[in-house]
């Protein structure tokens, strides 16, 4: 077990496997974003090399992001490797499962156990412009490849920005009335540096449930009022799904954060909206031995900051989430 100077147990690794992705989400990314070159990117043994050093130190859970981690080259083999790393107990992706058609099947027998897929909006055209180039249809299919495979429970996450999709929180809650899926709302954190989206593109926990409980009645607590990981649980009368909402923004769920960050190209982020990382692929190229990682990796995972400061307009601009892995 691992704890950090605060006394949270930091268990739980995200990690970015490409910073690619096949859309151009507004509030993550600019139209022409660069990427890197893929000799900057981690290799796929220097993954597990890395995944196999953080479950020695407790590690128990991952989850795989990118960009679009399904865009990565043998995602479906890196998987299988990384289910079979002693110690894993949890492996999920979160993806925008446009290409989760072909690819549920393989991952679940890889030893994937569940994804979160992003999904906005129920608009065909409100999707396109959320998403500057997706097909609604092509999700839609990735959503259902991935209940069929058991990738299950299914979660759906919708990041509310102002101006593009903050009307669509109703029809999209209302998918949990038929479906066992858990349907969660995400306040959009403002990536000022990166996006066009700022800060009055927010739209607050509060603000939207109140248009949740305007189109659809009072939602009923669900999970007993407590926190499910970071998202607190609603449910509609006689719903099969459940409703989340997430609020990074207006309610940090600092003091219960268990998370530790790899960067598509090894670096180890200890908070989403922090900039400081710690440079893991260069002293693991440059043939570090395993008791030095292990060394930096505590360190690192010692000094992991307290919370972060976007209620105080301090907002990261070194990266673009697809770099980060959400
Ligand atoms: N605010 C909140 N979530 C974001 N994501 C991307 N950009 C933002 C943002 N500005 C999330 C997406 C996806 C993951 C890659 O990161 O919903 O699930
Ligand atoms: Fe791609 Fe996800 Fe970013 Fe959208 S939010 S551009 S799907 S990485």
């Amino acid at each position: 077990m691992t704890y950090d100077r605060f006394g949270r147990n930091i268990h739980y690794l995200r990690i970015s496997l490409t910073d690619r992705c096949n859309l151009r989400c507004v509030y993550c990314m600019p139209e022409d974003m660069t990427f890197r070159p893929s000799e900057a990117l981690m290799q796929d043994d220097e993954v597990l090399r890395l995944v196999r050093l953080f479950a020695e130190l407790g590690f128990d859970k991952i989850r795989l992001t990118g960009g679009e981690p399904t865009l990565r080259k043998g995602v479906v083999d890196l998987v299988r490797e990384i289910a079979s790393v002693p110690g894993i107990r949890s492996l999920s992706m979160t993806t925008n499962g446009i290409l989760l058609d072909k690819l549920a099947e393989p991952l679940a027998r890889a030893g994937l156990q569940r994804v979160n897929i992003s999904l906005d909006t129920l608009n065909p055209e409100r999707f396109r412009s959320v998403t500057r180039w997706g097909s609604l249809e092509h999700v839609w299919a990735g959503i259902e490849a991935a209940e069929a495979a058991g990738l299950t429970p299914i979660k759906l996450n919708a990041v509310v920005a102002r101006g593009f999709n903050e009307e669509d929180v109703v029809a999209l809650a209302e998918l949990t009335r038929q479906r066992p899926w858990h349907v969660r709302f995400i306040e959009m954190m403002p990536f000022g540096g990166v996006t066009e989206l700022q800060t009055g593109a927010v739209v607050p926990h509060q603000e939207i449930k109140q248009r949740l409980e305007a189109g659809l009645g009072a939602l009923e607590e669900a999970n007993g009022g407590r926190l499910d990981g970071e998202a607190r649980l609603y449910r509609l009368p006689g719903a099969r799904g459940t409703i989340g909402l997430i609020s990074s923004v207006t309610q940090p769920f600092c003091a219960s954060c268990t998370r530790a960050r790899l960067t598509a190209d090894g670096r180890l982020r200890m908070c989403l909206l922090r900039e400081t990382e710690i440079d893991l692929l260069t002293p693991l190229r440059a043939g570090a031995s395993r008791e030095e990682l292990r060394r930096l990796l505590l360190q690192a995972l010692w000094n992991k900051p307290w919370g972060h400061g976007l209620a105080q307009q301090e907002i990261p601009l070194d990266r673009a989430m697809s770099e980060i892995g959400g």
